[in-house]
């Protein structure tokens, strides 16, 4: 059974932080290769007041954070009444688990706790699943970048903006 919790309140001790970030890296390579974020700049990114990260893990018997078995998470910025999400991802044995409904639950919560209004996001047009668990979510589209994704010897690929208002 799976878990979700901040990573700031997980880990416990600096190795333990880093230890989880590079367990999201290594998902983050997996799920997104032609785009993924480094631990570097998770690492950066996480000194920002506003930004923040849920992690949805498997104890796996053990004591110790950076021994949990890493399974999903979801990097997102609070400013004021507005959030985003910058990243979210589950590792790639444990999709179509509700890995990530488990996590948008959580975050959900969080973000009306903080009185914020809405919650963003940006996703490719092409990317079904997501699109899938969004729309599942209660998001609809905001907003169209065209073409907003280039890669060389690929036809480019829409941005879609989406959006989830907070009663
Ligand atoms: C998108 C992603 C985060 C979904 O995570 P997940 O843990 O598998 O999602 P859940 O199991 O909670 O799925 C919830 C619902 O989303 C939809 N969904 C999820 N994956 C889907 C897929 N491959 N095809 C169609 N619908 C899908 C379904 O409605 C699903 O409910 P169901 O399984 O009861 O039909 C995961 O596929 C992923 O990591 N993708 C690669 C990274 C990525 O694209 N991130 C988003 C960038 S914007």
């Amino acid at each position: 059974m799976f878990t979700v919790d901040n990573i700031n309140t997980l880990a416990s001790t600096a190795t333990e932080l880093a230890s989880l970030i590079q367990a999201v890296a290594a998902i983050e390579d997996r799920v997104q290769p032609q785009d993924a974020w480094c631990v570097q700049s998770m690492t950066d990114l996480l000194e920002q007041d506003s930004i923040n990260m849920l992690i949805v893990y498997d104890k796996n018997g053990k004591k110790e954070a950076a021994q949990y078995k890493v399974i999903g998470y979801c990097l997102y910025q609070v400013v004021f009444e507005q959030s985003e999400i910058l990243r979210i991802g589950t590792h790639p044995d444990y999709q179509r688990q509700g890995v990530a409904t488990h996590m948008f639950t959580e975050l959900n919560t969080v973000l009306k706790q903080s009185k914020v209004a809405h919650l963003m996001l940006e996703v490719r047009a092409d990317n079904k699943a997501a699109i899938a668990l969004y729309e599942r979510q209660g998001f609809s589209i905001i907003h169209q970048r065209k073409n907003y994704y280039q890669l060389p010897q690929q036809a480019a690929v829409d941005a879609l903006i989406m959006q989830l208002m907070y009663p």
